[in-house]
Order: C-alpha cells, then sequence, then structure tokens
C-alpha cells in the first residue's frame, strides 16, 4: 500500500459534494469563485460497477474544474474497487470515500455513515482502494453514529490504511444537519493523524472559516449548505483569511451568476427546467422579491419564463 500525496491546494477553502447541487455547471462556477476543491455528489459505486448510464453522467467533469473529487459509497469492496477505477479513468483527480451519509436507504445497504461501525470493513475497503487506484483516496467520515465520538478511532484506520486525507463533518449520523456541529471533534482528529484533516460543519462565511481553523488547527475547510445559491462564498471567505475583509454581492451580480450557471449546464449538457427553477430559489434566497418569485415559479412551465421572472427581480 502506498499512501498518494494530497495535492498542495490553492486556497484553504473547498466545496461539499451535495446530492442534486455539485454537479459539473456549479463546481466550475464554485471553482472560479476560488473553491481550491470541488467535489461530485456521492455516486453510488455498485451503479457505476454495473455501468448504469445515467449515475456515469453524473461523473461527468471539467478541465477548468481541477482538482476535482469524485466520491463514492458502497460496502462491497470488489463495487468500489469497480467505480474507483472508473472515475480515475473518467479524470477525476481524486476518490473520496463517503462514510458518513445519513440516508436511511443507503444506511440500509450498510454504506455511508452506517460504516462507521465497522471500522475494520472500513480499513479493508479504503485499502482495497488506495492498492488499486494510482491518484490519491480520501475519506469523509462523520464524528459517529450516536453520541458516541468514533472519529479519532475511524481517521486512524483510514490513514493506516492508505488515506491521503480526511474530512470530518462534525456531527454524528443521527444529528442529520440539525444541532450545532461540535468542532472539537476536527480537532481531536488533527491531533491524532499526520494526514491532512478538512474541517466541515457550520461554515458560512469568513468569520467562521477562520475560527475553525483558528479553534481546530484543520488544514482546509469545506463548505456546504453555505454554497447552496452562493458560489461567491468562497471568493468572500478567501478575502477574509487573505485581509479580514468582508466583501458583499448584489442582487444583480446574484442574478447574473444565475445566468453564468444556466450558461454552464447548457455547455455541459445537464440543462433541465426542473433544477432551472430550483437554482432560481437557491440564487436569490433573501433578495427583495425572492418570495413573490417562490410563488410565481411555482405556476411555470418554461425556461423562458423564468428567465423573465429573474430579469425582473433587478
Ligand atoms: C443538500 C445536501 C446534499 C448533501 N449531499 C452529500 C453528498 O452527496 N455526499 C456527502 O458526503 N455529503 C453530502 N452532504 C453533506 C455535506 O457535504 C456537508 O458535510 C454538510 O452539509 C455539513 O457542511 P455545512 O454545514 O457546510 O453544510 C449534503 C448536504 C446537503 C445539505
Amino acid at each position: 500500500m502506498v499512501r498518494k500525496k494530497f495535492p498542495k491546494l490553492k486556497s484553504r477553502v473547498v466545496l461539499a459534494p451535495m446530492h442534486n447541487i455539485t454537479n459539473v455547471a456549479f463546481r466550475v462556477l464554485c471553482k472560479k469563485y476560488g473553491a481550491s476543491m470541488v467535489s461530485t455528489e456521492l455516486l453510488s459505486a455498485n451503479a457505476l460497477a454495473r455501468g448504469n448510464s445515467a449515475v456515469e453522467k453524473l461523473a461527468l467533469n471539467d478541465k477548468s474544474e481541477k482538482p476535482v473529487v469524485g466520491q463514492i459509497f458502497g460496502q462491497k469492496i470488489e463495487n468500489v474497487v469497480k467505480a474507483g477505477k472508473f472515475l480515475e479513468s473518467q479524470g477525476f483527480d481524486l476518490i473520496d470515500f463517503n462514510l458518513g451519509c445519513p440516508s436511511k436507504k443507503i444506511m440500509g445497504q450498510g454504506s455511508g455513515g452506517a460504516l462507521l461501525r465497522r471500522p475494520g470493513k472500513v480499513g479493508e475497503i479504503v485499502k482495497a482502494l488506495v492498492d488499486v487506484v494510482k491518484i490519491p483516496v480520501t475519506v469523509k467520515i462523520r464524528s459517529g453514529i450516536d453520541g458516541r465520538n468514533r472519529a479519532v478511532e475511524i481517521a486512524k484506520i483510514c490513514e493506516s490504511s492508505g488515506a491521503s486525507a480526511v474530512i470530518v463533518h462534525a456531527r454524528s449520523v443521527e444529528q442529520g444537519y440539525s444541532g450545532k456541529a461540535d468542532w472539537n471533534v476536527i480537532k481531536e482528529v488533527k491531533e491524532a493523524v499526520k494526514i491532512p484533516v478538512i474541517g466541515n460543519g457550520d461554515v458560512w462565511n469568513g468569520e467562521n472559516a477562520k475560527r475553525m481553523i483558528d479553534e481546530t488547527g484543520c488544514d482546509y475547510v469545506m463548505i456546504g449548505r453555505g454554497a447552496i445559491g452562493n458560489p461567491f462564498v468562497f471568493k468572500s471567505v478567501k478575502m477574509f483569511l487573505d485581509k479580514e475583509k468582508m466583501i458583499e454581492q448584489s442582487s444583480s451580480e446574484k442574478v447574473e451568476d444565475y445566468f453564468n450557471y444556466i450558461k454552464l449546464c447548457k455547455k455541459f449538457g445537464i440543462f433541465s427546467v426542473v433544477d432551472a427553477k430550483l437554482k432560481a430559489q437557491e440564487f436569490t434566497k433573501g433578495l427583495k422579491g425572492s418570495v413573490e418569485l417562490r410563488r410565481e415559479l411555482n405556476k411555470v412551465k418554461s425556461f423562458e419564463e423564468i428567465e423573465r421572472l429573474m430579469k425582473g427581480l433587478v
């Protein structure tokens, strides 16, 4: 087993994998704003192993977003290994293995967060992946399943199995996305392993990011919900980390970002009216007129109508 070196990233802030959010168009936009690493949403290793074309489509990536991570979940070693090789062949720079998804369906298969109960199995899977791909393998963990904190134990097993970095979402699986993230867990993992640690949970702005780095010593900060409809967050966090300066985006710039997102979706052949509607809500959240916009969006059927409503906002 040879551990591959985790790349030195250009900034300390990276985009979290998010289902239905982090497609190639969204990632390219986040990259443009300074996210130094971006990731696909979680992809089923079983589906990739049997060549499921819908899931393969989610693995679409582009040179302009490098370094880009392909995230997989699963628990059958043979399929995880096949999926890892497939993602490597598709140009991904890193593979991330999901050890935290709280979805009942995924946990029910013994994957995602359910694996936190089986440190031995985690070690076997990570080692098998590290052995077959030439690119770095990372793991994304939670603090544990319930109240019992297993982060240090799992992180150490992943490190000794060849993982190149560990991402710590400082919440238990049972917490889902509610309650506060316990950043102490990130600090404990950072003190316990030598590989880079990426802290995650409740970072919405530059001040939070700086505090997470200061309090935990983590190498990088990962942003999830704070980036939804807000790829600009990467520029503002980077500005705060570099110069302790706060910057904001105007409403018209937000709407412009939305249209840039749509342009990228069309370029990559992933445009859909359903997603365009969803993103219109996300990109305008909190803006003047967004409540009325949401109501109107529920009635529309074509992109031309969405376009008209969005242009009417500014
Ligand atoms: C809509 C949504 C989808 C998510 N999908 C994934 C996923 O596919 N893979 C994963 O590892 N985590 C997923 N997560 C968890 C995030 O990556 C992140 O760990 C979590 O949101 C905590 O970070 P935050 O407080 O910055 O949002 C998802 C979170 C949200 C809100």
